[in-house]
């Protein structure tokens, strides 16, 4: 580990050697733009509009407010997003220009150009049109980690197709739940993934959730065949991607979509039992990840980016489906996980590939720090990363000595690092350092991007002076956030802007606190019941509500603790409706429990531990007591006040470990 202090280090970007032409030149002009969107936010959203997008039929109605909180952007305007992410590099020099470096889990590397995705896409978007999927169609995509990922999204949005797609690690029930919630027509996916030298099923868990029922409107199964494994088949619904793309023409007329168009339905979790359908446009959502491509990443002709997110979630949508595409970037696709073989992995494919722009989670960061510390050989430093020139974070917060020795020990103290604040529901970076512009601080995801109007403040919607911590809220709407969540606008009225707030402040559902100096923000963590598990978005109700649903359990309360390695750790209580198991039961049932919550939510969501008590410990009114249950959970002394819950001798028998 470096021995900065990481308190006292402030890397300036002045120190930094010149980034080549960067989009944004300097804290100059960042603030004329800044200055630009406060004086004239329409005049300065419809500029970007027309320098990022191409458009079919221009729009001329740059906002529409006359529904608010359900805004229109561009709405007269009509264009296509697989068209704006492929077909204009065609005919600008770009066509034989690298598109997606894959590597395989095994190494395998395979390359495609712009104009080789491009047949691909179009193969494809006929062949779901063919099997009669058109223009407002969902279909769901539960796919490993591929260029079939990309081609299967980019096609269906070529023909306006919504695409609602599942991570690979969620169960058949969560797939089937959003399949249904959705109304999917048809579902795309493999008969494997491979993940660390193992392969996982996919097909089965898609046949699996078909059985459950309500989901007849799914007429067409798409399969990729990754493995070659043995699946089931079913011959009236199934049918194989290859085969698809063998019978089709490589040009495809795009569907030209309404700049309003969904474009796709992602499904987080939030603070109730049931995830919720985050609704993106398709102008809006495909602006804002072209402008951050360029505006926080710098995107250059040269550049080879890397994102190591999943599409199964947002950060893969907008930083590897469509951000790097609508630029023409070169960007690296990775099936595997970063510490297989080793946890050089990653190290070896920046080397490998001489990526220049590197895109990851914290936890993934201090996994790997771990992982070095205990064998040299993984160690960044073994390998020559001297191709890099940004670095970026993005999910969680990032502790300042994370950030540190990412800054020194993979960017070698030549590299800004980029700690990106935002969300499913914003679509792109909302509060980021922009390199060559902002003078970094670890820990801190800086100032908001021109045009985003973030603010904070308390329980009432009154704004915060710098240097008091509270609620962060975004102003003024943005084109690129939700529209809203899929059939369920009241959800995204009341989640989303809260009467409480005076109901014109966007909640973003974080607590956030400006350095009274420097005004930049720093994200203090979620206010609401949703988990931050090694980046991944989990709401304590659900996993509640899957552990009730088990027949041994009468009662569930899960919370989060702060974990080194993951970022928060789920910790749940648990009453059975049997008696409190003993010692030597505990670890079985345990075992048990999470299996369940794997099978109910997925792996990810089961909890790192399950503690047993004779009842919750509840107020009077009935109430559990969760403050306590996440002192308890940390291992803190119970040193508050116990005298208003009913049973506080529960409180020490959840202090025991199973
Ligand atoms: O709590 C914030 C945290 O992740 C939440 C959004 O999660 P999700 O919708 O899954 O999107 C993750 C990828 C964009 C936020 O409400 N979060 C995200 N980025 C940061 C962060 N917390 C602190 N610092 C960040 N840079």
């Amino acid at each position: 580990m470096s021995t900065t202090n990481a308190s006292t280090y402030r890397p300036d970007p002045a120190d930094l050697p010149l980034l080549r032409g960067t989009a944004i030149d300097g804290m100059p002009a960042y603030e004329a733009l800044v200055n630009e969107a406060q004086t004239d936010r329409l005049g300065f959203w419809a500029r970007l509009a027309r320098e990022h997008l191409t458009w079919r039929r221009p729009f001329t109605r740059v906002l529409d407010e006359s529904n608010a909180p359900f805004f229109k952007w561009f709405d007269d305007g009509v264009l296509n997003a697989s068209y704006n992410c492929l077909d204009r590099h065609l005919d600008n020099g770009n066509a034989n220009k690298t598109a997606i470096i894959f590597e395989a889990d095994d190494g395998t590397v395979t390359t495609i150009t712009y104009l080789e995705l491009h047949a691909r896409v179009c193969r494809f978007a006929n062949g779901l049109r063919e099997r009669g999927i058109g223009l407002g169609d969902r279909v769901m995509i539960y796919l490993p980690m591929s260029i079939e990922g990309v081609v299967a999204m980019q096609a269906c949005a070529r023909i306006g197709a919504p695409h609602s797609v599942v991570f690979g690690g969620f169960s058949a029930k969560s797939l089937h739940e959003r399949m249904v919630d959705v109304g999917a027509v048809a579902v795309i996916t493999a008969d494997e993934q491979m993940r660390g030298g193992k392969s996982l099923p996919l097909k089965s868990i898609v046949d699996e959730a078909l059985a459950m029922g309500g989901t007849d409107d799914v007429h067409t199964v798409v399969v990729y065949r990754r493995t070659g494994g043995s699946i089931l088949w079913d011959e009236t619904r199934d049918c194989w991607l290859h085969e698809i793309e063998e019978a089709q023409p490589d040009t495809c007329e795009p569907e030209w979509v309404g700049a309003e168009h969904p474009l796709f339905v992602l499904y987080t979790s939030g603070s109730t039992g049931t995830p919720k359908g985050v609704q993106h446009s398709t102008a809006g959502y495909l602006l804002w990840t072209s402008v951050t491509m360029n505006w926080t990443f710098d995107i250059q002709p040269h550049d080879v980016f890397w994102c190591t997110a999943d599409i199964g979630w947002i950060t893969g949508h907008s930083y590897i489906c469509y951000g790097p595409t609508a630029v023409g970037a070169t960007q690296v696709i990775f099936e595997g996980v970063p510490t297989w073989p080793n946890a050089g992995r990653f190290w070896d494919m920046i080397a490998r590939h001489k990526v220049s722009i590197f895109y990851t989670a914290p936890t993934a960061i201090r996994s790997l720090i771990k992982a070095s510390e205990s064998d040299g050989s993984v160690h960044p430093r073994r390998f020559d990363l001297s191709s890099l020139r940004l670095l970026g974070t993005v999910g969680e917060p990032i502790n300042p000595s994370a950030w540190q020795w990412y800054a020194q020990e993979v960017g070698g103290g030549r590299c800004p690092v980029l700690d990106t604040f935002w969300q499913t529901e914003t679509g792109g970076h909302m509060i980021a350092p922009l390199p060559g512009v902002t003078r970094l601080v670890p820990g801190s995801c800086t100032l908001p991007l021109p045009g985003i109007d973030a603010a904070i403040v308390d329980e009432t919607g009154v704004e915060l002076p710098n240097g008091q911590g509270g609620l962060l809220v975004i102003k003024q709407p943005w084109p690129s956030m939700l529209r809203t969540i899929w059939a369920n606008p009241e959800r995204f009225r009341h989640g989303y802007y809260p009467p409480e707030l005076g109901g014109n402040l966007y909640l973003a559902g974080d607590g956030a606190i400006r350095d009274p100096e420097t005004g930049y923000f720093t994200i203090t963590g979620r206010i609401d019941d949703v988990l931050n598990v090694s980046g991944h978005r989990m709401g304590t109700m659900e996993i509640e509500s899957a552990l009730t649903a088990n027949p041994l359990v009468s009662e569930a309360a899960v919370v989060g603790r702060p974990d080194e390695t993951s970022g928060e750790a789920i910790v749940a209580f648990v009453v059975l409706k049997g008696p409190r198991p003993a010692d030597g039961d505990a670890k079985q049932i345990a075992d048990q429990l999470r299996a369940w919550v794997g099978k109910e939510i997925g792996p990810i969501a089961k909890p790192k531990e399950i503690r047993f008590g004779d009842s919750m410990p509840k107020t009077r009114s009935g109430k559990v007591v969760r403050r306590l249950l996440r002192s308890v959970a940390k291992g803190e002394a119970i040193s508050q006040d116990v005298s208003t819950v009913e049973n506080p001798a529960v409180l020490h028998q959840f202090s025991q470990h199973t």
